[in-house]
């Protein structure tokens, strides 16, 4: 029988080498040139948490560490001996500066001990499922998760020898349903593509909880800003940094947060799978995530007000939007009392064809896939991320004729409605 990998102590693992390490912290890990800020909001750490400041030039901005190998040291040798490579600048793959100034930026807007980053978001995906589980385990996911991840939980997970059962994403009672005596980890997204449905996280957590398993959420559709699973109880958080943590559409790029005996189990993972994050989309994503506050207030606003429009306008039969009185999952708005990204869907009063004819008639906003950059991104589910299920199948997940999936970007919010009721009237 697979072992959880929940709260309890692990029987067997000796930690007393830990302790004879003469290091105390358990975060990290950073080195002494980077900023730490113990406790600081969520914009200042967007700012500040992680800078490496550089002693000889007192650069304002981290440096682009562009090497794959560090000059050994004695505190090199001291780290082969004593098991904590992780910490001392020995390889790329292993660690290096820039990945940690971003990492320790990410673990502060997580509030997580410690963050790893990765190549990518479905990198990040992966390697901590495939981490926090062992042949034999079972997972829980929601049929409602992000194609990439549902491929690689139904398809090479499978091949792997761990069984995955996909539930609603919303329904705790079939949540609960699934779990059995050999699940280990409970997968789930914080607001789902393209209807923004939203888990009941604090029920989630609870289960988790009660199960002694490991709730992993991906946060990308949030962000830290709007919410932090942790704080929640979740386990662990994953994103893809491609979208909103970067925030410019030119990064690809993942992370992984949480206390730092978890997100250890996925950088030795990673060592091996060799996912890790070279140093100038490190650096890229640094920069990003510097306004990572600013970004997702302006896409929550802009999203709002392009809700309410959606929602007034006669060509429009639905909206999804948390702002919404009709939005299903009213526990969000508790959640997140800072708002909720820039995500919104519809449905025009027409079929596919009918949008795509829409979608062609827009000037602002890029028909094109991704989302959470500054430019407004706008796609239909029908013929891209859900293009694989029968129209039947579409409906029966709620993806009706005529959906547009909208990712509000940071433009003026006058010029996107007026842009989108040209677009809607013409
Ligand atoms: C919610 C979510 N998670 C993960 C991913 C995968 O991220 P990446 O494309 O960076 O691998 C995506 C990509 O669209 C996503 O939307």
């Amino acid at each position: 029988m697979a072992k959880a990998l929940g709260e309890a102590p692990e029987p067997g693992v000796d930690r007393q080498w830990t302790r004879n390490l003469g290091r105390g912290r358990v975060a990290g890990p950073r080195l002494p040139q980077q900023h730490v800020l113990e406790e600081a909001g969520p914009s200042t750490a967007s700012v500040h948490a992680g800078t490496y400041t550089d002693p000889v030039t007192r650069a304002v901005g981290t440096p682009i560490f562009q090497t794959t190998t560090f000059g050994f040291t004695p505190e090199s040798y001291a780290a082969f001996e004593q098991g904590h490579i992780r910490d001392v600048p020995i390889y790329g793959r292993y660690g290096s500066p820039n990945q940690w100034a971003v990492q320790e930026k990410i673990a502060a807007l997580e509030q997580a001990e410690s963050a790893l980053v990765t190549s990518s978001g479905m990198a990040a995906i992966t390697t901590a499922i495939l981490a926090l589980t062992n042949r034999g385990g079972h997972v829980v996911s929601s049929r409602d998760v992000y194609g990439g991840t549902f491929n690689f939980l139904r398809e090479d997970l499978y091949q792997l020898g761990r069984e995955v059962t996909f539930t609603s994403p919303t329904d705790i009672a079939e949540i609960r349903a699934a779990i059995r005596h050999n699940t280990q980890i409970l997968f789930f997204e914080t607001l789902t593509n393209p209807l923004l449905k939203a888990i009941p996280l604090v029920e989630l957590a609870a289960l988790a909880r009660e199960h002694n398993l490991l709730l992993v959420i991906d946060n990308t559709f949030l962000s830290p800003i709007c919410l932090r699973p942790l704080d929640f109880g979740a386990h662990l958080v994953v994103h893809s940094c491609t979208k909103y943590l970067n925030g410019h559409s030119d990064v690809t790029a993942g992370a992984v947060a949480g206390p730092r005996k978890y997100v250890d189990r996925v950088w030795n993972q990673m060592l091996k799978f060799g996912g890790s994050l070279d140093a100038l989309p490190c650096f890229l994503l640094e920069r990003g995530l510097k306004t990572l506050g600013l970004r997702m207030r302006a896409h929550t606003e802009n999203a709002g007000r392009i809700a309410e429009f959606l929602a007034a306008h006669d060509r429009i039969r639905r909206v999804h939007h948390p702002s919404l009185p009709d939005y299903p999952y009213p526990w969000l708005r508790e959640y997140c009392p800072d708002g909720w990204g820039g995500m919104v869907s519809f449905e025009l009063d027409g079929d596919d064809e009918d949008a795509l004819k829409f979608l062609s008639r827009l000037t602002i906003p890029l028909v094109a896939t991704s989302l959470g950059g500054v430019e407004s991104l706008v796609s239909l589910p029908f013929n891209t991320s859900h293009s694989f299920l029968t129209v039947q199948q579409r409906r029966e997940v709620g993806i009706e004729p005529g959906l547009v999936r909208f990712s509000v970007g940071v433009e003026d919010a006058d010029d996107l409605i007026a842009d989108l009721d040209r677009a809607l009237t013409s």
